[in-house]
């Protein structure tokens, strides 16, 4: 049984998708050890309550170093046992510390087809804004392995999504969120759960 702790910092549609997937047996072989906000009132924490999921609040404002806080963070992801950390809508850096521990068992879902619209500054509503400013026709998501860059790592699942003419950049996100971001998140867990890919020279192989 894959143990996985899901980081999150606002409205958790993405941990809602996994909640979901695991309800509905679509995520197999995976157990949700707990919900991580560095946003004490993260609607996130609010559905990790409701499904009966341990929600924690930890953000570096509350260590006085960045180091205190990242131990105080691999004490945690210790404690909870957990073999994939999954960021869902997760804005707070991870340290390089914990990227270098968890090489490859961490992800992260990107509203984009990287290396599009990708890279700092580039998150939320920002980037949707973008892909309509420089008037793109396909947009997507991406779930990638994190590594120390940002939106760098090895990607696991692309999903293309048709950007319409009367778009605006909340329709947009809403629309990569239903048709791309809560359909390949949880199919890499599910797949990472049920040992179907791994990285090879940096480069996600399926089994
Ligand atoms: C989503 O657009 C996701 O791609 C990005 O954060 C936004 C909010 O996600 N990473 P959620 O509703 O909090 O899961």
């Amino acid at each position: 049984m894959l143990r996985i702790a899901v980081l999150v910092s606002g409205g958790g549609t993405n941990l809602q998708a996994i909640i979901d997937g695991i309800a509905a047996g679509t995520i197999t072989n995976t157990q949700i050890a707990a919900v991580i906000s560095n946003k004490k009132d993260a609607f996130a924490l609010e559905r990790a309550r409701r499904a009966g999921i341990p929600g924690i609040y930890m953000s570096p404002r509350e260590y006085d170093t960045k180091e205190a806080f990242t131990k105080a963070l691999l004490a945690q992801l210790e404690e909870l046992d957990v073999g994939l950390i999954v960021l869902a809508g997760c804005l707070m850096l991870i340290p390089p510390e914990v990227v270098e521990r968890y090489r490859y068992q961490i992800i992260n879902i990107h509203p984009s087809l990287i290396p599009s619209f990708c890279g700092k500054g580039f998150y939320g509503l920002k980037v949707h804004e973008e892909a309509l400013k420089r008037g793109v026709k396909v947009t997507g998501a991406t779930c990638h392995f994190v590594d120390e860059g940002t939106d760098t790592g090895p990607i696991i699942y692309q999903k293309a999504v048709e950007v319409e003419p009367d778009d605006t950049p909340e329709i947009l996100q809403r629309r990569v969120m239903e048709q791309a971001e809560w359909i390949i998140m949880p199919k890499a867990i599910d797949d990472i759960a049920n040992h179907r890919l791994q990285v090879i020279e940096g480069t996600v192989h399926y089994k």
